[in-house]
């Protein structure tokens, strides 16, 4: 076992490090001559042209990608996108007309609720998506169109390099149906080609900076409760954020987007909790720089991620960590990995089994 995780000291930490080449193997066979292609992609333009709505169906951190496909495909496509929980969508007949398509995110592809919902789509008559990790398996199998990521294997329980690739694949996708629905200018879609082929380097700079982050889940490893906040993507990112350190560091955490503070999470924010705020969406800084003080001004103590020039964050955070830039739409593949750094330090430091959590199974194949 000590081969296989390569010197490192566990395989979640391994694939943390793998994120920059995993990413990059999802994107760049997708990309020809400045312009994406995903030849395993199914459709004609008239099809994509014609797609009235995507419902998105997964479980768990594939169901984070999710939300952060609802806001880059309406941003980027102007698709309406809705995102259920597997468990719910099965059982709770929705509506959805000839031309709504169905993308399911799994990295196993053997989730028992994706499986599921994948078929209720297809009794109804729907073209299903796969959007998949394990080839061959049962989701790739019986899904009408299959694009995998090409993530590798993924040993550790707590899933980050599959979960970074499904992002890009929703990126590509995103980036895809806006050129041929017409919803991008020629110019944004070269941007946005060029920026998605540098979120690998981009991710290896935040991994290089590793020791910060270290530094700080040491100091808040005997946590009990931990909240994140954040707006638009920014949210989306926090809620991966947050599933991340539950699972591995048994630490009670909570994803708010910032704005519902005020309905009632707040009531919970005492001296000395940690919050963790998350600001990388230009247009939202603001209005997150205020829910920090709110929470500050009850105690809390704030660590504040957000991208490098944003200096006037650290007048406000605790601490603060900085990712680099690139546009907003694509911010979560980079806002994620200190997050990810931070619930796996804060499990080493209250040494638990990082790769093996108690009560959770890597694939769960029953109801
Ligand atoms: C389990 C794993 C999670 C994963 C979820 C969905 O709960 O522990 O990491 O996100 O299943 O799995 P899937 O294989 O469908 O992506």
């Amino acid at each position: 076992e000590a081969a296989e995780k390569g010197g490192y000291e566990h395989f979640m930490l391994k694939e943390i490090y793998e994120q920059p080449k995993a990413v990059r193997d999802t994107i760049s066979p997708r990309i020809k001559d400045g312009k994406v292609v995903i030849e395993e992609l199914n459709m004609s333009d008239e099809e994509i042209k014609a797609i009235s709505r995507i419902q998105i169906v997964a479980c768990g951190s594939a169901y984070h990608v999710g939300i952060s496909a609802k806001y880059v495909l309406e941003e980027v496509a102007k698709i309406p996108v809705d995102v259920d929980f597997a468990s719910e969508f099965r059982y709770r007949n929705p509506i959805l007309d000839n031309n709504a398509l169905v993308i399911i995110i799994s990295q196993s592809g053997e989730t028992a609720d994706s499986l599921a919902a994948l078929r209720e789509a297809q009794a109804r008559g729907l073209k299903v998506l796969g959007i998949v990790n394990v080839v061959g398996s049962s989701i790739a199998r019986e899904a009408d169109n299959v694009m995998y990521t090409w993530a590798g294997p993924e040993i550790s329980v707590a899933t980050t390099k599959a979960y970074s690739t499904q992002l890009s694949a929703v990126y590509l996708i995103s980036i895809l149906f806006g050129q041929i629905r017409g919803t991008v200018t020629k110019e944004a879609y070269k941007n946005m080609v060029k920026e998605i082929q540098k979120l690998p380097e981009k991710i290896q700079k935040i991994l290089e900076e590793k020791e910060r982050i270290q530094w700080f889940a040491n100091k808040f490893a005997s946590s009990h409760d931990i909240f994140f906040i954040g707006r638009g993507l920014d949210y989306a990112t926090c809620l991966e954020g947050s599933l991340k350190l539950k699972e591995i560091s048994y630490i009670h955490s909570e994803a708010y987007a910032a704005g519902e503070l005020k309905h009632g999470t707040i009531s919970l924010i005492e001296k000395d909790i940690l919050v963790v705020g998350v600001a990388t969406q230009e247009q939202l800084y603001g209005k997150l720089v205020s829910n920090i003080v709110e929470v500050k001004s009850r105690g809390a103590y704030v660590m504040g991620l957000t991208t490098y020039g944003n200096y006037a964050m650290e007048d406000t955070a605790d601490f603060t960590v900085y990712v680099p830039k690139t546009m907003s739409c694509f911010m979560t593949s980079l806002a994620v990995i200190p997050l990810q750094l931070l619930a796996y330090y804060v499990s080493v430091a209250k040494g638990l089994d990082v790769d093996k959590p108690r009560n959770l199974a890597k694939s769960v194949t029953v109801e």
